[in-house]
Order: C-alpha cells, then sequence, then structure tokens
C-alpha cells in the first residue's frame, strides 16, 4: 500500500506499484499514440518510482506519470551539464478529465525529481496538443524548442522546461 501524496476531490495521487502496471498501460492505449513495452514500464519505476505515480478514484486507476532522470545540457544554462528529469508519459482517462488530476500528477512528479535533486524538469508535447501545453504553462513550463517532425506521423513536439531552485 503507498499513501496517498495529494487528494484531489475523492481522487488520490500516490505512488505506482508494479501491480498498477498493467492498469496504467492500459490508460496509456487510450489516451495517447506512443505506446511503450512492459519492460520499459517496469525499468521507469525501478528507477525512479518517486515521479512514477497514478491517481486512484475508488480503486480504479484514472491516471498515470511516469518520467527519468538524464544528464545532459541545461535547457536554460548556455553549455552547462546538468541532471534533468524528463517527464516521460502523462494522461488522464477523459470522463476524470479538467478536475485538476493532470495538474496534481504533474506538481507531485515536480516534487519527486526534486528529491532527486534534478535541475530542471523537461518534456515534449505535440504541438497541437493546446490543453496539455497550457497545463504546463501553468505550472511554470517555458517552450525552449520546436523539434521538427519529433512524432512518428511527422508532427513537431514542443520542447517544454522548468528550472528548480533549492
Ligand atoms: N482546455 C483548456 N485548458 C486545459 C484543458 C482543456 N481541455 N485541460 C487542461 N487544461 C489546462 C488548464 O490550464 C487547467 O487549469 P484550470 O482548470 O485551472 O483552467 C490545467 O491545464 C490543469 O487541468 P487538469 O484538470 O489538472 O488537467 P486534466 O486532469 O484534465 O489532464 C491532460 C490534462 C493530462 C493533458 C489530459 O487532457 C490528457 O490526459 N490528455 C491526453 C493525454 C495527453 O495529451 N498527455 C500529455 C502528452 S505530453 C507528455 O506526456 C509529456
Ligand atoms: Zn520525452
Amino acid at each position: 500500500m503507498q499513501v496517498a501524496l495529494r487528494e484531489i476531490g475523492n481522487c488520490i495521487i500516490r505512488r505506482c506499484d508494479l501491480s498498477d502496471l498493467i492498469s496504467t498501460m492500459e490508460i496509456n492505449l487510450k489516451t495517447l499514440p506512443e505506446h511503450y513495452s512492459d519492460y520499459f514500464y517496469e525499468s521507469l519505476l525501478a528507477e525512479l518510482p518517486e515521479a512514477f505515480l497514478v491517481a486512484e478514484v475508488d480503486k480504479k486507476l484514472v491516471g498515470y506519470i511516469m518520467c527519468k532522470i538524464e544528464y545532459g545540457f541545461s535547457n536554460f544554462k548556455k553549455l552547462g551539464f546538468v541532471k534533468k528529469g524528463h517527464v516521460v508519459s502523462v494522461a488522464v482517462l477523459p470522463e476524470h478529465r479538467r478536475k485538476g488530476i493532470g495538474e496534481g500528477l504533474v506538481l507531485e512528479a515536480i516534487v519527486g525529481v526534486k528529491l532527486k535533486k534534478s535541475d530542471e524538469l523537461y518534456l515534449e508535447v505535440r504541438c497541437s496538443n493546446s490543453d496539455a501545453v497550457k497545463l504546463y504553462e501553468k505550472l511554470g513550463f517555458v517552450i525552449k524548442q520546436r523539434l521538427k517532425a519529433y512524432y512518428r506521423d511527422g508532427e513537431d513536439a514542443y520542447l517544454m522546461a522548468i528550472e528548480f531552485a533549492y
């Protein structure tokens, strides 16, 4: 049993357990065109459980966020080499959207990557995905780059990032 990190109405946000991975994959299949192998989910959970979180309503999962930690060039500091959190994927089932669950997942993932002393957190998002872009902007992410034909179908991505102060 994982402790609740945050409550939003009748929804709780908590760390993911191994037994949550099938439901997490199902939410991903229903909500996004980018899918991953079982092994990839397991390895993200093993590597960064602090920022692999699920949203639960009435014992059923309705959303998730999963992240990893990388080392590389800063999205903010010229020539800076930093520890970066990377939001690999976040989603909420359609019938549970616009209640603050997506925001809660991203905010708690920020707490998780800060526990690992990351300097920044970044992600890619489809340029047409204005709901998600608005969510990230609300939380302080800024668009740093446009990545041409980032997705398999040829769509561009925005690289969005947020910098942390300790
Ligand atoms: N229209 C306008 N603004 C929106 C919308 C919308 N439909 N949805 C979210 N927002 C913005 C608003 O600023 C909102 O704040 P407000 O309610 O105070 O106006 C803020 O985001 C927070 O909204 P939440 O209710 O917390 O977001 P929700 O729980 O609906 O989840 C999410 C948002 C995750 C983007 C959801 O729409 C979703 O699952 N979409 C499909 C999957 C997806 O696109 N995931 C992101 C891909 S990019 C990546 O994974 C790195
Ligand atoms: Zn990515």
